[in-house]
This record gives structure tokens, C-alpha cells and sequence, in this order.
């Protein structure tokens, strides 16, 4: 099969226009090595429009990789990979981009010092007036930067505020609407909620779920099955490398992938070291394998209040 290498909107933009449902993104049996390190291999993972795929998985597990294939920054070694259902081989992260495949990485590109609407339009600056007159369209940025922003719901008091003042959340969320403003069909986010506390991880799952509404196909990778499972409409676990479970939420609780996140054989270990460590009987720890939770041993055995009388 000949890879259709591509230039900026390549062979799968123009000619026949695929099927109506054929997946933004697919993987099949898709697998990346480093030298002799098999660091993934055998991945299927299929991204559609209007549906958030999560991929979980632990340190190491290939996370990072995969999507590193996805947005252009790594070769894949074995397999396909398919972007509106043709095979490509990007060469280079402009290669996504020029086919709608948007990254927000952790360490966000973003100059801290630099008022957001300059962020927003950094590297795509727009301009007015001819050459060599030609120079920034600030006013042009600033009211575009602000409808973007408030049509994704994201309200910020003042425009002006260097990126370096807004939360980690905020930041996040200002890259995820840039995304869908210029144009992305696909956005992948790599562990945006992995530094934040709890209620700015809320505001960022929030626009994940604005970003599907939209009808963009969003790639969410998290360590953490409870943030996947809030906004997540597929779930594909990776473990050394390999799918340990790709299935879609009718088919899977939040218990059971929570299980699949942390092997539920090296869970019960952990959870009987756990219990070791903290002095207390392993069966009294929460079924829930959140062990990061403040945890509380149980009254004593309070008798249950009597059910209210007559009530409903
Ligand atoms: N550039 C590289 N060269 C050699 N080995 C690599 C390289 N990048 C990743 N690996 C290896 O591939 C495996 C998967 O790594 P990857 O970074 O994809 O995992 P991850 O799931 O993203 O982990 P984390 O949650 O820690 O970010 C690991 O064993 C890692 O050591
Ligand atoms: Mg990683």
C-alpha cells in the first residue's frame, strides 16, 4: 500500500470525498518502536466527530506515544494510520495541523508575559494595510480572541491579563478554544488535568465537552478514570504498550475501568500494602480505587437512624 505522504490539505482533502461515516483518525494494529524498546504495538483507536475517545493508561504505558503518531511528531513503525479513512505518514507536526489534527501539550507554547489575546493569535498574528505599511490588526484580534472565548463559555475579566496570571485551567481552556478557532476537526490533549486541582480540572473537562459539542473529534489522555469517565464516550486503556480494553461507555462502568487503570490483581496488592502501611484492616479501605483520597476509618457502628415514619 502506498502511504499518501502529504503535503498541507494532501489526497485525502480533495478527490473522492470519504463516507459519511468514515472516522476522522483511525489506528490499525498501529505499533512504534525506539531502537530496540517496542514502546507500543498493535493499537486500533478510532476518533469521530462529535465524540470524546479517552485514552488511559500508567506511566509508561504508551500514552504519549500514541498520540505522538497522532499529531505528527513521531513515525509510526508498524501498522496503519489513516486520516479520513486514507493512510498518511506525516512528516512533521504542520502536516496534522494542515489536516485539522490540533495538540495542546502540557507545557502549553504559550508566552507567560504576553496578554491573552496576543496568546490567542500567537503565530498567526492577523494584520491590515499593505505592504510595507502592513501591521498588526490589534483591534481585529482582540474582538475575535473575545467572541472565541466567550462562544467556547470561557469568561475572562480582562483580555489585557498576561497569560502567565490566568490558572492552569484557564490557560488550558484558552488553547483549547484557539484549537477550535483555527480550525482544528481534531483535538488531542495530553493530561491537561494532570496538575490541576480539583475545581480547575472541572473547567477543563467542561470545554473538552464544549470542544465535542461542537462536533470536533477530541483524543483525551488521562491517568485518571474518573476525569475520563465524566465527559469520555470511548475508552481505550493502554498497558505496556498494548490495548488492554477499547470499549464504549455503554459497555463499561467507571468501576470496572478504574480496574482496568490499575490491574485490579496489582490493586488488591497495593491496597493490602496500603492497609499495612496505615495500620488497618484492607477490607475496611473504600471499594473505590481512588486511594489518593483522604481516607477516614469508619465509625464505630452508629445504629442507622430509624427511616422517618409515613414518609414517601
Ligand atoms: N524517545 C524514546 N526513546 C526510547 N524509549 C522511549 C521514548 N519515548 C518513550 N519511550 C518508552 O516507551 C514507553 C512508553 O512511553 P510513553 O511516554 O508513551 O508512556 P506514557 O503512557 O505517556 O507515560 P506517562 O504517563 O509517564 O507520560 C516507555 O517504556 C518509555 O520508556
Ligand atoms: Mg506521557
Amino acid at each position: 500500500m502506498t502511504d499518501d505522504t502529504t503535503t498541507p490539505h494532501g489526497a485525502g482533502a480533495e478527490g473522492t470525498p470519504p463516507a459519511p461515516d468514515t472516522p476522522l483518525v483511525e489506528l490499525r494494529g498501529a505499533g512504534k518502536s525506539y531502537g530496540n524498546v517496542r514502546a507500543l504495538h498493535g493499537v486500533d483507536l478510532t476518533v469521530d466527530a462529535g465524540r470524546v475517545t479517552c485514552v488511559l493508561g500508567d506511566n509508561g504505558a504508551g500514552k504519549s506515544t500514541l498520540i505522538k503518531i497522532v499529531s505528527g511528531l513521531h513515525r509510526h513503525t508498524e501498522g496503519e494510520f489513516l486520516v479520513d479513512g486514507r493512510p498518511v505518514r506525516f512528516a512533521t507536526p504542520r502536516d496534522a495541523l494542515a489536516r485539522g489534527i490540533a495538540t495542546v501539550y502540557q507545557d502549553l507554547a504559550t508566552v507567560p508575559l504576553m496578554p491573552v489575546w496576543r496568546n490567542f493569535f500567537l503565530g498567526s498574528e492577523l494584520t491590515k494595510g499593505p505592504w510595507p505599511l502592513r501591521r498588526l490588526d490589534i483591534a481585529r484580534m482582540k474582538r475575535t480572541a473575545d467572541r472565541e472565548l466567550r462562544d467556547m463559555g470561557i469568561v475572562l475579566d480582562d483580555l489585557e491579563q498576561p497569560v502567565g496570571t490566568l490558572s492552569g485551567g484557564q490557560r488550558q481552556s484558552v488553547a483549547i478554544a484557539r484549537a477550535v478557532h483555527f480550525g482544528a476537526r481534531v483535538l488531542i490533549l495530553d493530561e491537561p488535568t494532570a496538575a490541576l486541582g480539583v475545581r480547575q480540572s472541572g473547567v477543563v473537562l467542561k470545554y473538552i465537552a464544549a470542544a465535542r459539542d461542537r462536533g470536533l473529534g477530541v483524543v483525551f489522555i488521562t491517568h485518571n478514570p474518573h476525569h475520563a469517565y465524566m465527559v469520555g464516550d470511548h475508552f481505550s486503556v493502554l498497558r505496556l504498550g498494548t490495548l488492554e480494553l477499547s470499549a464504549d461507555r455503554g459497555d463499561v462502568g467507571l468501576e470496572e475501568l478504574t480496574d482496568h487503570m490499575a490491574g485490579g490483581a496489582e490493586l488488591a496488592a497495593l491496597k493490602h500494602e496500603l492497609a499495612q502501611v496505615r495500620g488497618v484492616d484492607a477490607r475496611e479501605l473504600p471499594e473505590e480505587a481512588d486511594l489518593t483520597a483522604p481516607w477516614r476509618r469508619p465509625r464505630k457502628a452508629a445504629p442507622d437512624p430509624a427511616p422517618p415514619s409515613g414518609g414517601t
